[in-house]
This record gives C-alpha cells, structure tokens and sequence, in this order.
C-alpha cells in the first residue's frame, strides 16, 4: 500500500480501485490508467465471478462525451486487432428511460426486436380486472409481440409463463391471433370485441402472432418482458451470432429505490455526479435526478460503466444525505475525500471495462468461466485450490483476525 495514499481509501469501499482512482485526481494527476483486479461478493451468475479483472481509467478535465470517445477507440482497436472486427464509430447512445421502455432493460440485447409496447393507455377501462387492478395500483401494463408464433403449443406458454414468474410477474396474459383471424386468449372472455381489437391494433398484432402482456408494478413489468423477449429470442433462434451490437446507455437514475433498505441507493455509486439541470431536485424529488453515468453494452451485456464525478465537497455532502448518511458518518467515512475536495479538485471522469467479460464476448464464450484461469464456482470456492480452507491460529494471528462465529456452509458444489 502506497503510504502516501490514506488508509481510508481502501477499506472505505467495497470496490477501492474507484476511491483510489479518484484521490489520484485529487492529488494532481490528470490521466490514469490501471489493470485492476476486482473482488466483490456477488452472486455468480454467466458474466460475473467474484474475482475478475477491470480496465480502469480516469481522467481530469473531461465530461461524458470525453470518456465515451476515448472507450469506444479503446474498444474498436481491441476488436480490430483480436478478431478484426471492424467496430463503426461513433457507437450509438441510448438514454436509460428509452432502454428500459423500449427493452426493458439497462442493457438491451439490441440484435433482434420484439420491444416493449405500453398498452397503459388502452386498456384504463377495459374489464379485464388483472389490468386494471394493477393500474388503479399505479403500476402498468405492457405487453411483446412475439411473430409468427400464435400456434405455440399451451404447454410451451404455461413455460413461459413459469419462466415470468421467476421474475416477480404474478401471472402472463396472453392473447394468440390465429390465422382465421379469431382469438384464442387467457382473458378474451373479460373483454369486448373493441377492446380486443384496439389491443392487437396497438400491439402491430396480425394473425398467426403471438401477444403476451404482463401487468404490475413498474420495475417489474420492466424485468419480466426484458427477461422473456431474450428467452424468447433464445429459444426461436432469432439472434446472429456473428453481429456485435455495440449501445451507449446514458443518464441513468441517480438513485434506486431499496425495499430492503427503505431508503434510496446509489444506482452507480455515491461519487457520480447528478445532470447539472437536475441538481436542485436532490433532496426534494431523488428519484427523478438523473445522473451522469454511462454504460457500454455488447450483445445485452454490459461490457463497462462509468461516470462523471462530484468534485465539490458541498455537492458530494449533500449526495450523502440523500443516501440516509448523517453527517458525521459520512466524514467519518469519507471525511479524507470531502477534505481533498476542498483544496480544489479539477472535475474528473473515468470507468471501467469488465476484461473477462470483454474476452468472453469476443471469443463468443457461454459463460465468464471459459475465460477465466481457475474460475470460481457457484458458491464462490475453487476447485482447483479447494479455497476457501481452514487458516490455522498463527495465521490469524499475524493478521490480527478472530474467528467469532461458524461460518455458514456453503450448499452447493455446482
Ligand atoms: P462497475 O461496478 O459497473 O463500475 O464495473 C465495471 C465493469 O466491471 C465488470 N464487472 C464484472 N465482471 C465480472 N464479474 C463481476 N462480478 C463484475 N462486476 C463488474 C463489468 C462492469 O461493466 N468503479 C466503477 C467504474 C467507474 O465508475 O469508473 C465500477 O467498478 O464489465
Ligand atoms: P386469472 O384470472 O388469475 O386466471 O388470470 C387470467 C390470465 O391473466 C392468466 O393467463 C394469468 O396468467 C394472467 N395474469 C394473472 N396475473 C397477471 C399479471 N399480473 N400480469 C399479466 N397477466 C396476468
């Protein structure tokens, strides 16, 4: 550990190459570059190990258009060179609302179609009451066209619909518009010949498609279609393995609503700077702020993310109360940072790209482990090493650690 970098800085946050980056900034640096290995204690999943490599940067005097210009060279050179894949430039940029409206997700797999429609709108009055229960709730309704596929057999439907289920939908409607024209429904029965008509009508509906619709709060009519357009797309063999859809998404929320928490969280991180003409609404209205912050996205992966940061101490203080801090605790915790601040800190930006997500998508790997030497399993233990294992007394010891409780086994080996 360098000992002119505070100590704080590494125990501050879950992921120190950001603060450290930062404080380097702080302290006069103007561009910086790192391979940083990353440690997080995250659910594993195909793109995530608990271990894994960043290509981190950071830079003063710079926005987002800055950061995004010098990414996206960065990233059409490594694919000309590993694979000689001709990146076209500029990427394309989409903001997040677009994102989540037309895909339902942050990082939209934009190879193929069959995007989100809002049927809000068109069905307030109809009598179908699982609709507009849900809207009288505020939350919404929205459904996917999936072509050609009005003959599904029931059994692959009630499929689909388990499969919403496991994303928080309470049930999937869905509507087949056979090729004579007529209707074969789950909840034709509650709705009058117009109403159908109008729904189809707004869905780009013809015979032989099939309409499915989910309705709910929000964020999880959001995650049900987002999840259920890929499955789908997966399952009918509608993506171009050979494509490589490279998507800015921008002007993220600056915070999310925790249910665990009740209490907004940082969506990015703490540090990101909220769009300048949305600032004043930090404390009363939070959830609308929106913040700097970017991703890139290949294929429906994000690749990296990064943002603007805050760079005044009484901006940075004030993003702390609106993350529930007092403001003893965030000088305790970040007192080294707010005090940096204050000497005059030139604005600065960065992100970080996901290497091994990046050699996983290039070399068309399933899953992050292919790419990875020694990849950790399901529950986070190597199998090559067996780690984690027992540590003997002198080892704590010298750590000046104590073992105070039995850590709980894992449950599985997969
Ligand atoms: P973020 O948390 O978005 O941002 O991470 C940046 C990129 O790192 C990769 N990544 C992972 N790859 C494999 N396994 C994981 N568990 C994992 N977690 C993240 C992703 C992701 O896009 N400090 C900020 C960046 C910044 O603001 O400059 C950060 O770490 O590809
Ligand atoms: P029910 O009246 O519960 O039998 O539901 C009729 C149809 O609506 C079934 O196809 C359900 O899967 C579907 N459904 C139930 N809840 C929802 C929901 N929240 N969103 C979309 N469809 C739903």
């Amino acid at each position: 550990m360098p000992s002119r970098v505070h100590p704080g800085a590494f125990y501050a946050l879950p992921q120190s190459p950001q603060i450290f980056k930062q404080l380097l900034m702080c302290s006069g640096y103007d561009r910086y570059f790192q391979i940083a290995k990353c440690f997080r204690d995250e659910d594993l999943r195909a793109d995530r190990q608990p271990e894994f490599t960043q290509v981190d940067l950071e830079m003063s005097f710079v926005d987002v258009d800055d950061v995004i210009d010098a990414t996206e060279r960065m990233v059409a050179k490594v694919c000309r060179e590993a694979i000689g894949l001709k990146v076209e430039l500029p990427i394309r940029r989409m903001t997040w609302d677009e994102a989540m409206n037309r895909f339902g997700s942050d990082k939209p797999d934009t190879r193929f179609g069959m995007e989100l429609v809002d049927l809000s709108g068109i069905v307030k009055n109809c009598g179908f009451g699982v609709f507009t229960s849900a809207l009288e709730a505020g939350g919404s309704v929205r459904g996917i066209n999936v072509r050609g596929q009005a003959e599904m057999p029931r059994k692959k439907i009630d499929a689909l619909v388990e499969f919403a289920k496991g994303y928080g939908a309470k049930g999937l409607a869905y509507l087949c518009v056979m090729p004579d024209g007529t209707y074969k429904s789950s909840f034709a029965k509650f709705m009058t010949e117009e109403e159908l008509k109008a729904l189809v009508e707004a869905m780009g509906g013809e015979a032989g498609d099939l309409l499915l619709f989910a309705a709910d709060r929000l964020k999880i009519v959001w995650s049900v279609l987002g999840a259920l357009r890929c499955e789908l797309a997966r399952q009918l063999e509608l993506i171009d393995n050979n494509r490589f859809d490279f998507l800015w998404v921008t002007e993220f929320p600056q915070f999310e609503w925790s249910d665990e928490e009740e209490r907004f969280v940082a969506m990015h991180h703490p540090f990101t700077m909220p769009m300048e003409e949305d600032l004043d609404r930090l404390e009363s209205d939070p959830g609308s702020v929106r913040a700097k912050a970017y991703d890139i996205v290949l294929n429906g992966v994000e690749l990296g993310g990064g943002s603007v940061r805050i760079f005044q101490s009484d901006v940075q203080e004030r993003m702390f109360r609106a993350l529930g801090f007092t403001d003893e605790k965030a000088h305790e915790q970040f007192g080294f940072l707010l005090d940096a601040f204050k000497y005059g800190v030139p604005p600065h930006a960065g992100l970080a790209i996901g290497l091994d997500r990046f050699v996983m998508l290039l070399v068309r790997a399933e899953s992050i482990r292919e790419v990875i030497a020694f990849p950790k399993v399901k529950d986070a233990s190597c199998l090559m090493s067996e780690a984690p294992g027992a540590v003997d007394e002198k080892q704590l010891e010298e750590l000046c650690l104590s073992i105070t409780g039995k850590p709980e086994q894992p449950d599985s080996c997969g």
